[in-house]
């Protein structure tokens, strides 16, 4: 199928040169084209320009079956890259909501066995095809709110059987959904209850028995441990990531959330591709980041739900880093995966302007995904997922008003998504 988007009041994040990644000051630059044209050839972005230079006589009699549409008034972004997800879980914990409105702490219902593992009990009650469809129910959803490629963590397993049995249902995700999917081992998540005395055991299972029958299975892209105070230490997550070296398995980890847990310079150590929450990020931390090729990755969704203080955004950039934003879909500490709703809690939570939090939503996740080449943005040869819009004045509309979906036709590989 051939798509020509015409009258595009705005085609934003457009590149001629495609960049990996975009950092500091560049963070708040966004290159767009008004009155533009898109041209979708074979699943690829073949051609963009201005509407002025568009022969369309030309193309209809050059491409077969091209389609039309008119775009009059709306704008075209790439869409939403979501790096990181728990996306995958067995049922909603509404309850554990009202436990925090009345003031317990997230690290509190851990220590009850509530959270992740209140999860990984319900996950080993349930079989592969209840969580397929499930979380294809929960993929539909965001595809509907522009998002176009996902990361999708394990973690709720936490036995060898059942987090191969979450790997499992992401391998089927990736064959069942029009989304490009990554998928990412975190057995490291939370310390079952039956190994609270001796936590390093847990971890020799993790590396000793879940990672090789993983990596056999190909079941994985990436490798994450929740390195935090209460959960896995400094040399827990070393030990994990480089036994994920050794099978070519690069980091992704869950780093200083809770505390100035190391977890960050953990990671970049074994050169992880990200690291991911940092609402504990100082000096020494934004020192260790600029020397690395780790994607400081921030996720508005659970600092806002958990009301936790948030990451130092703005320092970050002054000193010339780079900041993805995700999701981290997950129904313990962020029951949403609508990155529209990201964006505008990265302006007004994080001040972070409009240019700045679509750059870290679209082209510095999809390097937090290991995809920069192929998606984040508006560039010849690149995978055609994008999204049209309602009508709609600016593209700072788009964070400004927030709580509704401004995000009218989807197109995923080159395909429209009814
Ligand atoms: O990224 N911080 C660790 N893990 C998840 C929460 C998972 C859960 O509570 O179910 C997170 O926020
Ligand atoms: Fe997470």
């Amino acid at each position: 199928m051939s798509i020509l988007i015409e009258n595009i009041k705005e085609l934003v994040q457009i590149e001629d040169e495609p960049k990996r990644l975009v950092k500091g000051a560049e963070m708040s630059k966004l290159r767009t084209l008004k009155n533009a044209f898109l041209l979708i050839e074979d699943g690829i972005i073949s051609g963009f320009g201005s509407m002025d230079d568009l022969n369309k006589l030309e193309l209809q009699n050059s491409i077969e079956n091209l389609t039309t549409i008119d775009s009059t008034g709306k704008m075209v972004f790439p869409s939403f890259v979501d790096s990181h997800t728990h996306l995958v879980y067995p049922a909603s914990r509404e309850i554990e909501y009202i436990d925090k409105i009345k003031g317990l702490s997230y690290e509190e219902i851990a220590k009850r066995g509530g959270g992740i593992l209140n999860s990984a009990k319900l996950m080993q009650e349930s079989t592969e095809d209840e969580l397929v469809e499930s979380s294809l129910a929960r993929l539909n959803e965001i595809i509907k709110y522009g998002t176009g490629a996902v990361e999708i963590k394990s973690g709720y397993g936490l036995t060898v059987e059942s987090e191969l049995k979450m790997l499992r249902v992401i391998k089927r995700l990736k064959e069942l959904s029009p989304l490009t999917i990554k998928s990412t081992f975190l057995g490291a998540h939370s310390i079952p209850l039956e190994y609270r005395s001796d936590q390093t055991k847990y971890v020799d299972v993790v590396i000793n028995e879940m990672l090789p029958l993983v990596a056999d299975e190909n079941l994985a892209d990436y490798i994450d441990v929740f390195c935090d105070t209460g959960f896995f230490t400094v040399e827990d997550t070393e030990r994990i990531l480089e036994a994920g070296m050794k099978y070519n398995i690069r980091g992704k980890i869950h780093a200083n959330e809770l505390d100035y847990s190391g977890g960050i310079q953990a990671g970049i150590k074994y050169n992880a591709l990200s690291v991911d929450h940092l609402e504990f990020t100082g000096e020494k931390e934004i020192e260790a980041l600029l020397n690395s090729e780790t994607m400081p990755t921030v996720l508005p969704g659970a600092a806002f739900f958990l009301g936790m203080k948030y990451t130092p955004v703005r320092e970050m950039m002054d000193a010339g880093l780079p900041v993805a934003l995700a999701s981290d879909f997950n129904p313990g500490s962020s029951p949403s995966g609508n990155m529209q709703l990201i964006i505008s809690m990265a302006c007004i939570l994080y001040k972070m302007l409009p240019e700045e939090a679509i750059n870290a939503t679209t082209i510095n996740t999809a390097y937090a995904m290991g995809i920069s080449d192929k998606l984040g943005s508006i560039a010849i040869g690149k995978k055609a997922n994008v999204f049209i819009t309602s009508e709609i004045p600016t593209y700072e509309y788009m964070p400004y008003y927030y709580g509704t979906n401004k995000v009218e036709t989807v197109i995923l590989n080159g395909e429209i998504i009814d």
